[in-house]
This record gives structure tokens, C-alpha cells and sequence, in this order.
């Protein structure tokens, strides 16, 4: 399983979404308790009018949940409808594929401008519609009651309206994953209810307008994959309860601003894939209720700030693909004592691997590595680490090791298969000697092993044919000798997997000539 942040925001978001809190005990099946014992009225004609004029601008419907609403009574069958019980008119309306079937049903249409008419919506949800496309009508300016706007995963092109800013009762705002076009109306800062935006996965330009620093209850802001520009705003760090900022995948450039660092309630902090150049702030350790922090794929350089391993929640760090020096930190407390995904691959980092995994070693009375448990993935590769990797303890939770592409040396210790759940060890191109240890077979986890352009001198050993489930191997480039182990799956590697040794032999290269 790869963990990834993006798929705990998407089931936050979800959660956020379902189902509207402000409509609960409204709906008409609960007629009775709400209204007594009088009969709940009939839907509003007017309101009626509105959900078939929305009807009319969808052409077709795989879902059939349009197929629902048939007959006067929009408050009783109609699929989607939800009607406060006491006056008959509509309050929310949810109109999203089943979760089994996102991407198998659609609606083919446009929004149409009649859905205006729902005077008294608090929430609108139209979810994963897939082609649902047009504008999206500026009509719906008039649901001033409305609190929850999620047009998310559709085909809706143009630019935000602007009157969107009339919505004064607005909380959560999601168009994600839609066309839209066009800036972020500065006009949405005067919406000071406003919560959530999530407007990721659009082609929407510019910067973020100043006007948001007005948005004090803003917790969650996710601007993901589209084209914005301009600085990351330090405006940011006067929004106290923000606990998630999603700006990936942009061209904001600049520096990344140090206020940043006071807001104590950020959780998830993603600022990868933009251009952001300059140092990580040295406060970062301050945010001490962060979970993830991704920052790979910018143009950071300097030092990783050793604050940053005093994070205790911290599971999730990338900091890959940046311009980043200096020596690793190391910690004189247990550091990153939370962490799960660490990837500080391909940056110009220096240091001793062996006191990286010793600083994130959870018993510092051992002398040799106990790694927590929870640490299951660990890429340090393409970078200038030096040092050898030490006497491991424990550490059967790590599933991912790169250290490839470094100058590690020493030898590979025979305690490398304590990390018995490893799957892909990688620690290609490094400087690592001597042989490799037989205790490695015992790590039969492994489908990835690469252990390629080395120094490593002996023979493949003989037990390998235990490492059943690797899927790639290779042995290239180092000194090795003797016979292949023949069985399935070494003596079926392509050769290139054992070329420029001094004599392996047996399939897939020539028969030995002696018997090893
Ligand atoms: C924020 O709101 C205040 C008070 O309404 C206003 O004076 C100020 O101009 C707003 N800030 C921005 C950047 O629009
Ligand atoms: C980045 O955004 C572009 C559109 O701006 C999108 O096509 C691409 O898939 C995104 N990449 C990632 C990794 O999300
Ligand atoms: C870190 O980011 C890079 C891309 O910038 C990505 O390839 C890599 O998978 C990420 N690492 C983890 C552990 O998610
Ligand atoms: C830590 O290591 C020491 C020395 O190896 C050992 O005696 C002790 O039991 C370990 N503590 C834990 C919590 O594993
Ligand atoms: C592999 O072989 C070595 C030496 O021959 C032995 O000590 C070790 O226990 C073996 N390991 C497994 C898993 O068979």
C-alpha cells in the first residue's frame, strides 16, 4: 500500500460532505417528529419547478437517479431531494454517483440556471457526474442560505463567478477536478463563513488574491494542480485554525514564507512541484500538529533545519528533488518518533546514513538500530551520503529502503535481515564491500533487490533460491563470483542482471567451468 496524503484529504473531504449536517432531522421522512402529527405539506411548486428545470439540462443519466423524480411530490421518492419537513421546500440537494460506481455512471448536461430557484438550499452537491459540463451558472448567486457547494469531479468550464461572493452563508466550497479557467475571484474574501476551498485540478491563473487574508475561519485550502503563479502568500499565517494548505503542483515562486510556521493547527502542508526557491525556515519544527509535509520538486537549497525531526505527528515528509546541502540532521532527542514515508531522495545531501538511522532509532540504550515499527518506507538515494550501514535490531515494519546513488562504503551487515518485511532494497551505486551475507534470504518479503555497481566481492549465496517473490534482481558491476543460484527466479534474470563481475557463472550466463 503506498500512503499517500492525497488520499487522506480525499476521504476528509468526503467526510466533510457527508452527509450535510445542516439539513439533519429535516428530511421528510422524519415529517412526524419535526411537524408533529400534521401531514408534511407538499414540495413547493416553485421548487419543483427548479429541480425539473435542472432535469431538462441533463440529456442523459446512467445513474438513474433523475429517473426518481417523477410524480408532484419532489420532498417524497425523488432521489437526491431533501426537504425541511415543515414548510415543504428544499434545502439540500445531493446528487452523487454511488462510491461503487464513480466513473461507470454519469450525467451528460449543463447546470442549468434554474437551480437559482431553490431559494432555501443550504447544501448543493453535484459529485462525480463526470459530464456535466457548461458554466457554472451565476444564477446560483441567489441561494444566499447556501452552506455547502460541492460541483466537484464534473466537466465545468470557465471562469468562477464572481457573484459566487453573494453565497454570505458559504462554508465549504469544492469545484475540484472540473475545467474551470480564469483567477480566484478576490471577491470570495468578503465570504467570511468560508471554510473550505478546494479548487484543485483546474486550469485556473494568477495569484492568490490578497483579499483571502480576510478569510479568519479558512481550515482548508487546497489549490492542487492547476496553474496558479505568484508568491505563497504570508498571509497564510494569520489564518490560525488552517489545517491543511494544498498549493502542489503550481508555479508559485518565491520564498517559502516563515509565517508560516505559527499556525499551530496546520496538519497537512503541501507545496510540491512549484518553484519555490530559498531555504526550508528554520521554525519549522513549530508546527507541531503537522502530519505531512511535502515540499519535493522545487528548487530549496540549504540545510534540512534539524528542527524539523522534532515533529512528533510528522508520518509523512518528502522533501525529493530539490537543491537541498549540508549534512543530514541528526537529532539528540528520538526523532520523527511518528514517522511512516520519508523520502529525502535527490538532493546534494551529505552525512553518515549510519547517524540518520541511528537518530531514528527508537532505543537509544541499544547499540545497535531498533527502528519503530511504524517506518515502512525510507529513500535517501541520489545524494552524497557517506558512512555504512549499521548493526540493525530491529525494524521488520520497513518495507522501502533506497539508498542507491550515494557514496555509502562498508559492508553490507549479516543484521540486515532483522528488516524482515522489506520489499525493495535498493543500494545500487554506493561504495558497499565485502560479501554479501546468506542471512539476506531469510528476508523473503523482498521482490525488488538491487545491489548493483558496488564493491561486493564472494559469491551470490546459495540460499537465495529461498527469495522466491523477487521480481527484479540485479548483481551488475561488482566483483562477484562463483555459480548463480539455479533456480527460479535467479537463473531466469535477463544476464545484463549479473554482467561486469569477475566470473559469475551458470544460467543466465555460461555453464561454470569448475564446480564452485
Ligand atoms: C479585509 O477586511 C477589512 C475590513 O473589512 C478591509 O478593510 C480590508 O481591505 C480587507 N483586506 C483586503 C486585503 O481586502
Ligand atoms: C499537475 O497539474 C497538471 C495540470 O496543471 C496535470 O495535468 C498533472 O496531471 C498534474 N500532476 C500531478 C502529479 O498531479
Ligand atoms: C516524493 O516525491 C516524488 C516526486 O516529487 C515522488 O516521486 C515520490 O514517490 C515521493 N515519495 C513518497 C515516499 O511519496
Ligand atoms: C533497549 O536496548 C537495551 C540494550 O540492548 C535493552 O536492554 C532494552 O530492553 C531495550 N529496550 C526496549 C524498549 O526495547
Ligand atoms: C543460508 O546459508 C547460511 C550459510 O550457509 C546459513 O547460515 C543460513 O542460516 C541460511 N539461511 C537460510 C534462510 O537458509
Amino acid at each position: 500500500m503506498q500512503l499517500s496524503p492525497r488520499l487522506l484529504r480525499v476521504l476528509a473531504i468526503l467526510l466533510a460532505a457527508l452527509p450535510p449536517r445542516c439539513c439533519a432531522g429535516h428530511h421528510a421522512d422524519s415529517s412526524s417528529t419535526v411537524a408533529g402529527d400534521r401531514p408534511s405539506p407538499p414540495c413547493s411548486p416553485a421548487d419543483r419547478a427548479a429541480l425539473l428545470g435542472f432535469k431538462a439540462g441533463v440529456a442523459v443519466d446512467t445513474t438513474g437517479i433523475l429517473a426518481t423524480w417523477a410524480g408532484g411530490d419532489c420532498c417524497g421518492a425523488w432521489e437526491g431531494v431533501t426537504c425541511d419537513a415543515a414548510t415543504g421546500r428544499v434545502v439540500a440537494l445531493q446528487l452523487e454517483a454511488p462510491k461503487a460506481e464513480v466513473g461507470r455512471h454519469y450525467m451528460q448536461g449543463v447546470l442549468s440556471a434554474s437551480l437559482g430557484g431553490l431559494e432555501f438550499l443550504e447544501a448543493l452537491v453535484v459529485r462525480d457526474m463526470a459530464r456535466i459540463a457548461g458554466a457554472i451558472p451565476a444564477a446560483l448567486a441567489r441561494l444566499t442560505r447556501l452552506r455547502q457547494l460541492y460541483l466537484e469531479g464534473n466537466m465545468l468550464s470557465g471562469a468562477i463567478p464572481r457573484s459566487l461572493a453573494l453565497l454570505r452563508s458559504l462554508q465549504y466550497l469544492s469545484l475540484a477536478g472540473n475545467r474551470l479557467d480564469g483567477q480566484l475571484p478576490p471577491e470570495l474574501g468578503a465570504v467570511s463563513g468560508l471554510e473550505q476551498i478546494n479548487v484543485a485540478r483546474n486550469r485556473l491563473s494568477g495569484a492568490v488574491p490578497p483579499s483571502y487574508e480576510n478569510l479568519s475561519r479558512l481550515a482548508y485550502l487546497d489549490l492542487g494542480s492547476n496553474l496558479f503563479s505568484g508568491a505563497v502568500p504570508g498571509f497564510l499565517g494569520q489564518l490560525k485554525n488552517m489545517a491543511l494548505v494544498d498549493l502542489s503542483n503550481n508555479s508559485f515562486s518565491g520564498e517559502i514564507p516563515a509565517s508560516l510556521c505559527t499556525l499551530r493547527s496546520l496538519t497537512d502542508l503541501s507545496l510540491s512541484h512549484n518553484k519555490l526557491g530559498g531555504q526550508i525556515p528554520t521554525q519549522m519544527g513549530t508546527l507541531r500538529s503537522l502530519n505531512s509535509l511535502a515540499m519535493d520538486g522545487n528548487m530549496l537549497v540549504g540545510p534540512i533545519p534539524a528542527s524539523l525531526l522534532g515533529l512528533q505527528k510528522l508520518w509523512y515528509l518528502n522533501l525529493s528533488g530539490n537543491g537541498l546541502s549540508g549534512p543530514l540532521p541528526t537529532g539528540a532527542g528520538i526523532a520523527l518518533p511518528s514517522m511512516v514515508s520519508m523520502d529525502l531522495s535527490r538532493n546534494r545531501l551529505t552525512g553518515d546514513i549510519g547517524q540518520l538511522l541511528r537518530s531514528l532509532s527508537v532505543n537509544r540504550t541499544s547499540p545497535q538500530i531498533v527502528l519503530a515499527q511504524k517506518l515502512e518506507h525510507l529513500d535517501v538515494s541520489e545524494n552524497k551520503i557517506a558512512g555504512a550501514l549499521p548493526d540493525l535490531a530491529r525494524g521488520a515494519g520497513l518495507r522501502w529502503l533506497d539508498i542507491s546513488g550515494n557514496a555509502i562504503g562498508g559492508q553490507i551487515p549479516s543484521s540486515i535481515s532483522k528488516l524482515s518485511g522489506l520489499e525493495r532494497l535498493d543500494m545500487s551505486r554506493n561504495r558497499v564491500r565485502g560479501t554479501i551475507p546468506a542471512s539476506m534470504a531469510e528476508m523473503v518479503r523482498l521482490r525488488w533487490l538491487d545491489l548493483s555497481r558496488n564493491e561486493l566481492v564472494g559469491r551470490i549465496p546459495d540460499n537465495f533460491t529461498r527469495l522466491t517473490g523477487v521480481r527484479h534482481a540485479s548483481f551488475r558491476g561488482n566483483k562477484l563470483c562463483g555459480q548463480i543460484p539455479q533456480a527460479r527466479p535467479f537463473n531466469l534474470f535477463r544476464a545484463a542482471a549479473y554482467a561486469h563481475n569477475l566470473c559469475l557463472c551458470g544460467k543466465p550466463l555460461p555453464a561454470c567451468r569448475k564446480i564452485w
